[in-house]
């Protein structure tokens, strides 16, 4: 049994993710694959209840940034690795590239400590490809107010906030070039679409 691929989607809140994983979710189980959709902050039950302190409640930085990696640790050796030993695919909305973005991009958290917690959290383990959703915040703050639902701790933050996220992003892709694949979220979704049909084609 060959090991499944690891794919992770990356971008600032309202770049149209969740459209893509459901299309790419429909075209590797055409290909007869296994898929298993799962998701940051979350994906487990302990992930989950994690996921419910860091969107409503108040913290410091530094315990975020350490709830993050609990939840992952959690994901990763419960969840990921398990399916992925099975051969099924996994696909995450959201993954340790988010932590960089929003804690040490966004929030100004120190990038030496996250690189010295992932290295002890996942040891190495990453994704085998990461789709970083890329859009201006004003698009995404427009695509946000659309979308039903009351705004997350997140969510709420500021503009210059959410450039800085999307600049963090756009750094750690060009920094990890052989697994992100970035795609203008400003395009149709079928042209996004193809682009990352093509980027797993080598898999299928
Ligand atoms: P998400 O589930 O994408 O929010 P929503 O359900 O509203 O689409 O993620 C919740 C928020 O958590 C999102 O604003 C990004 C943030 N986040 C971080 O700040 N650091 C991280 O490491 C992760 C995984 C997410």
């Amino acid at each position: 049994m060959t090991r499944g691929r690891f794919i992770t989607f990356e971008g600032i809140d309202g770049a149209g993710k969740t459209t893509q994983i459901d299309a790419l979710e429909k075209h590797l189980r055409e290909h007869g694959i296994e898929v298993v959709r799962s998701r940051e902050p979350g994906g487990t039950p302990v992930g989950e209840k994690i996921r419910e302190m860091l969107l409503n409640d108040e913290m410091t930085v530094r315990t975020e940034t350490l709830l993050f990696f609990a939840g992952r640790a959690e994901h990763v050796e419960t969840k990921i690795k398990p399916a992925l030993e099975r051969g099924a695919w996994v696909l995450s909305d959201r993954f340790a590239d988010a932590t960089y973005a929003y804690q040490v991009g966004g929030k100004g958290f120190s990038s030496e400590e996250t690189e010295a917690l992932e290295a002890w959290t996942l040891k190495g383990f990453a994704p085998d490809m990461t789709v970083l959703f890329d859009l201006s915040p004003e698009t995404a703050e427009k695509r946000r107010h659309v979308r039903a639902g009351e705004e997350d701790r997140f969510e709420r933050e500021n503009k210059a906030f959410f450039e800085a996220v999307r600049a963090a992003y756009l750094d750690r892709a060009e920094r990890n070039a052989e697994r992100f694949l970035t795609v203008n979220a400003g395009d149709t979704p079928e042209a996004i679409a193809a682009v990352i049909k093509e980027g797993v084609a080598r898999w299928l």
